[in-house]
């Protein structure tokens, strides 16, 4: 039984539809119930619904599993004590992989939410648990693309001439799912996952442009007008905590680029990685609406 957390986000939705088509049994932790019928409607039969910061939740999440695949909450303050507790309740259920999704350059600790994760792997490390750990660049994020598509703007809450690398989310869970499939392989390892390419908003702007056949502008956006769109619906202490990384992000990536390397990434999946290009191509093919020429 393999353990997927935020099993209906980014990441889960494209790994669970992978671990149960190679015939893994699995579990998967989400907070809602929308969230569990979402899943169930996948094909996933064992949803265990509640906050993982809960300990009976995170007991029934964690009891009998071989296998976690641990993603933290999003810019959520109970992130590293939910990712301490659950290391913890591996180790005391004999758990037999714990892989850890966290991010490209965990250990620039000037950002808010990679100081957790840095905090996070060195507990696991520290756990006697076998593992591996998973380290993202950005996503390539489909709402980023919204604005660009309807607009022409692509907006980003950070200085517009900074590099950074960017991953097809799909890009990671096939790499989750090779290594959840064998742990011999992978145990131990610590892999930063980047597609190829450093890109300004400026350049992502142009790679848009030439995709959609339409001009596309970068634009700069304050953190708090980003923050309001993104998550309307926080209490006033969650959207404290995100207001506090997201500047903490703006302010990072404002004065350094952030960039990896493809190399493991390729070796990984044995091809080339998704480029920002492609990826944009299969967006804007699902965005565009079928021209039905009777
Ligand atoms: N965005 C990026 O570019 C990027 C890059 C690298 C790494 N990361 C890291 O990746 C992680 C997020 O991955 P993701 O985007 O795949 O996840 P996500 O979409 O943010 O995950 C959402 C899922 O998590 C569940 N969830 C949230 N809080 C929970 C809680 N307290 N207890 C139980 N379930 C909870 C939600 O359940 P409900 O739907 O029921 O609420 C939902 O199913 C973060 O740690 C982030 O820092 C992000």
């Amino acid at each position: 039984m393999i353990l997927v957390t935020a099993a209906n986000g980014n990441q889960g939705k494209l790994l669970l539809p992978r671990l149960l088509a190679a015939g893994h049994p699995v579990r998967a932790s989400v907070r809602s119930e929308a969230s569990a019928a979402a899943l169930r409607e996948l094909g996933v039969a064992d949803v265990v619904v509640g906050d993982l910061a809960d300990p009976g939740v995170l007991a029934k999440a964690v009891a009998g599993v071989e296998k976690i695949y641990h993603v933290g909450p999003t810019l959520s303050d109970s992130e590293r004590s939910v990712g301490f507790a659950i290391v913890d309740a591996a180790r005391a259920e004999g758990v037999r992989h714990f892989v850890m999704s966290s991010v490209l350059h965990a250990i620039t600790t000037d950002l808010i939410q990679h100081e957790v994760k840095r905090d996070i792997e060195e507990h696991l490390l520290s756990s006697g648990l076998e593992f591996t750990i998973l380290q993202p660049t950005n996503y390539m994020l489909a709402h980023r693309l919204k604005p660009a598509f309807e607009r022409g703007v692509f907006e980003l809450t950070w200085s517009l001439d900074r590099r950074q690398s960017l991953i097809d989310i799909g890009d990671i869970a096939e790499v989750a799912a090779l290594v959840l499939g064998d742990t011999a392989r992978h145990v131990g390892a610590t892999y930063e996952l980047a597609s190829p390419g450093w890109y300004t908003a400026h350049d992502l702007a142009e790679i848009i442009a030439r995709v959609i056949g339409r001009p596309v502008v970068a634009g700069e956006l304050d953190v708090e007008t980003f923050a309001t769109r993104m998550f309307s619906d926080a209490a006033g202490a969650d959207m404290t905590y995100r207001l506090q990384a997201m500047r903490a992000i703006s302010a990072r990536y404002s004065s350094n680029d952030f960039v990896g390397n493809p190399n493991v990434l390729t070796w990984l999946l044995g091809r080339t990685p998704t480029s920002f290009e492609d990826w944009v191509r299969i967006q804007h093919s699902h965005a565009t609406p079928t021209v039905n020429d009777d």
